[in-house]
């Protein structure tokens, strides 16, 4: 369970500073899957990075995250590294290119096994191949390269890392951007059964609401660094009360409209 209360960020480059959220509460309950939803720049990525710790020093942060009751805001590196990967693991944006070009996919996903977890060469990467096959992809996509996947394979590749030191809660920042329409449903399936099977919780951090709508309970929409609605997916239809949320589900409605 993460808990959000009053966070503000603001990112300060010379005497410009640019506030990416402000006064932001919200929860991320375990077990089920929560939206946060919104327009680029609406301070998606900059909320997922607060929670891990992972904004840049530019980067000034006021209010509290709770990660399972302790507030992660400003502590200290070594302690934030006791529940990075192991609680709170990240599926980065754009992860599908974010792996090393010339290093094996099996010797990236064993990566954060060896680090956190402490294992050995040998056992990080036979749990890769267990990971690898758990993902869809087999457990022979251990000996490939990354450009020898797809951008389907290389997002489930990027899941299994994510997968690897067994998170209690997953942030999965655009999963499904930058694939095909197919894939996108495939890559969609694949998260709902790993927090099914897993028993994790996950923020699904998007901009697109039929993505959202599909696999949360929960959405939080985010416009311009506020928290502006929290609705149950299932209310989106009628129950919408912001503009910026009723703008989403109206194009939502017609795309839906052109499918029947
Ligand atoms: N490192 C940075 N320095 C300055 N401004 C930034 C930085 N990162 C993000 N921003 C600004 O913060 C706002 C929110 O960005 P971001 O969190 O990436 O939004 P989203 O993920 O919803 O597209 C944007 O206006 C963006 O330009
Ligand atoms: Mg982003």
């Amino acid at each position: 369970m993460i808990e959000i209360e009053g966070l503000s960020v603001s990112y300060r480059s010379g005497k410009k500073e640019e506030q990416a959220l402000s006064g932001v509460s919200l929860s991320l309950p375990s077990g089920q899957i929560t939206g946060l939803v919104g327009e680029s720049g609406s301070g998606k990525t900059t909320l997922v990075m607060a929670i891990l710790g992972l904004l840049p020093p530019e980067a000034r942060v006021a209010g509290r995250i709770l990660v399972d009751g302790v507030d992660v805001v400003g502590m200290a590196e070594n302690e934030r590294d006791r529940f990075r990967w192991r609680r709170v693991a990240l599926v980065p944006q754009g992860s599908q290119n974010a792996f090393n070009p010339v290093l094996s996919i099996g010797s990236q996903v064993a990566e954060p096994l060896r680090v956190h977890r402490g294992l050995g060469r040998r056992e990080a990467e036979r749990r890769a191949r267990m990971l690898l096959d758990e993902v869809g992809l087999g457990s022979k996509a251990a000996e490939r390269f990354p450009h020898e996947l797809s951008g389907g394979q290389r997002q489930r590749a990027a899941l299994a890392m994510a997968l690897s030191c067994d998170p209690a809660f997953l942030l999965a920042d655009e999963p499904t951007t930058a694939l095909d329409v197919l894939i996108q449903a495939e890559i969609a399936d694949l998260l709902k059964r790993a927090v099914r099977e897993r028993k994790m919780g996950m923020a699904l951090v998007t901009h697109d609401l039929p993505l959202a709508s599909g696999l949360c309970e929960t959405i939080c929409v985010l416009d311009g660094g506020r928290l502006v609605e929290t609705i149950l997916a299932k209310d989106l239809a009628r129950g919408a009360k912001h503009p910026r949320t009723r703008a989403l589900v109206a194009a939502l409605l017609e795309m839906e409209g052109n499918l029947s």
